[in-house]
């Protein structure tokens, strides 16, 4: 019997294994919804990894995957949010920064149940880090415990955020707190292209906070399960609070997080 914390590193390290192989040679590349949105064949690679990996350790699972080609290939039905227990995957996150070689990109795994996060797995593949988590358990880089930041203000943080994928109205919102942050003022701002990575930031205490909007569960939920266990409050950009559902989040310790839910507050 191989636990959810077992098969979240394991087949993420699957994924990241295969992403590693494919870094010079990433085969076609195609547009999804958007100009800026793209997929290459490492991803559907990626993800039928990391499918493969946790079938073979449970037979039963059930698997939401970014990439729809992933269960067709497998001839899989895809799981749902609404699931019971399903394991939502994103095969390579920050997909842009892969294209241009930019090192900063991941392979994302959790297991859902009833909507909550309660494990999950975050191959940070440019820094050779797995990170992880099971609800109760704690969190971990590379099998060692980790805490986030100790940092007792907005005014003291280094933030990590993103920007979407949609550059409308959504561009707009994030701009204006991105401004408001900017003035505050915070130590600074990175973005480097892949939420699941922002979250492991913020979790291992590299970075004090981290929000964004207009993010996929398969984003955010090993991200969220890893930063909740590393002591961080997780919750979505407004702070209601975050499910496998929400479609942002904030992440950071009590302190600088409720200055962030208040900066995004001023900026609304
Ligand atoms: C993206 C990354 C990025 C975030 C985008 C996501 P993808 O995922 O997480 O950091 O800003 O909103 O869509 O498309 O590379 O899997
Ligand atoms: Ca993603
Ligand atoms: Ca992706």
């Amino acid at each position: 019997m191989h636990t959810a914390l077992d098969i979240a590193r394991s087949s993420a390290t699957a994924g990241a294994t295969i992403l590693d192989s494919m870094r010079e040679n990433m085969g076609d590349v195609r547009s999804k919804d958007s100009a800026t949105d793209f997929v290459t064949e490492a991803d559907v690679a990626s993800g039928l990894a990391i499918v493969r990996e946790i079938l073979r350790l449970d037979p039963n699972a059930r698997v939401l995957v970014e990439e729809p080609e992933v269960c067709e290939q497998l001839s899989l039905e895809p799981g749902a949010l609404d699931d019971h227990e399903v394991w939502v995957i994103d095969p390579l996150d920050g997909t842009t920064s892969f294209l241009h070689g930019f090192p900063c990109f991941s392979v994302s795994v959790a297991l859902v149940r009833d909507g909550q996060a309660i494990a999950g797995a975050v191959y940070n593949v440019a820094l050779g880090e797995l990170f992880s988590a099971a609800r109760g358990l704690g969190a971990f880089k590379d099998g060692r415990p980790i805490r986030c930041s100790t940092a007792s203000s907005v005014r003291d943080a280094l933030l990590v955020t993103g920007f979407p994928y949609d550059r409308g109205a959504p561009l707009d919102r994030q701009l204006a707190v991105l401004a408001a942050f900017l003035r505050t003022p915070v130590h600074g701002i990175r973005r480097d292209g892949s939420a699941a990575n922002d979250c492991c930031h913020v979790a291992m205490g590299r970075a004090d906070g981290f929000w964004e909007y207009t993010l996929k569960p398969w984003d955010m939920a090993a991200g969220a399960v890893i930063c909740a266990e590393a002591g961080a409050i997780v919750t979505a950009a407004d702070g209601a609070p975050w499910s496998a559902s929400s479609t942002s989040i904030c992440v950071a310790n009590p302190a600088v997080h409720r200055d962030m839910l208040a900066v995004i507050d001023s900026a609304d």
